[in-house]
């Protein structure tokens, strides 16, 4: 008469077992999150489920794969994952974004940049996609080509075709004040009421949070719901 409820059990199981997940993909070297962001994650997506708002998960900056793996998971069975890069050398920031950008892609350019775990930088593996892929099997997630999609290349080329026709989730963690724009731009249109985005960099390098800035003064259906440690944008 003490005890949880089935439903209770089962939600607790459930999130225990995102909790391995999130450790195993950090101990991989397959990401750059700390727990406090992947709870970010959890909780905005979390708010979508509890809202039934439809629609798909998309990520847009996968790079080795560790938020990507864990969202879809979280995604699956009800909602399809999409994942988009451009699985290669880090594209640069434009003239929107600060110098510590530049400075940082610097670092990046000449081959200084450190990877986790042992494992190489993602930006300077040849077959980053090939990688990707099979980390997600090994996290018992196949990419199946429908219900977990990987897409490779520029946003600007593979978002206008590849995006799902509704999104109700989406995480942006691409760094710099282009993309960053680019890809709110394009989720804007397929994004129903209740939705949410979660901004990896609002607080990093200063280009992400100009381009939130200017996202949410042309579209003034979407709200800056929380600023730390990323940014979360709803919309109403
Ligand atoms: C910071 S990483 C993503 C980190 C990842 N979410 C994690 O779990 O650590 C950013 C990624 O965005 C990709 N990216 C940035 N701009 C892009 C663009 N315009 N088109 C495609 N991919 C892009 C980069 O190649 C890189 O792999």
């Amino acid at each position: 008469m003490f005890g949880f409820g089935l439903g209770d059990r089962v939600a607790r199981l459930f999130r225990s077992r995102i909790d391995r997940l999130i450790a195993a993909v950090r101990a991989d070297g397959l990401t750059y999150l700390g727990e406090d962001r992947f709870s970010v994650l959890r909780g905005a997506l979390a708010e979508v489920d509890a809202a039934r708002v439809k629609g798909d998960v998309v990520e847009a900056g996968v790079a080795a794969g560790g938020s990507a793996i864990v969202l879809a998971r979280l995604a699956r069975p009800r909602r399809r994952f999409a994942g988009f890069d451009l699985f290669g050398m880090i594209p640069p920031p434009g003239e929107m974004d600060p110098s510590e950008a530049h400075q940082r892609h610097a670092v990046i350019r000449e081959g200084r940049s450190e990877g986790l775990a042992g494992r190489p930088y993602y930006g300077y593996v040849n077959d980053l996609f090939g990688e990707v892929t099979t980390a997600f099997a090994r996290h018992g997630l196949p990419v199946d080509g429908s219900g977990i999609r990987l897409v490779r290349g520029l946003f600007s080329d593979t978002m206008p075709g590849e995006l799902p026709a509704t999104v109700a989730f989406a995480h942006i963690d691409c760094d710099w004040y282009d993309p960053v724009l680019l890809v709110l731009r394009s989720l804007a249109p397929r994004m129903p009421a209740g939705g949410r985005i979660v901004l990896d960099d609002f607080n990093d390098f200063g280009g992400c949070a100009k381009a939130v800035a200017a996202f949410l003064a042309e579209d003034p259906r979407f709200a800056l719901v929380r600023s730390t440690p990323t940014g979360v944008l709803a919309r109403g």
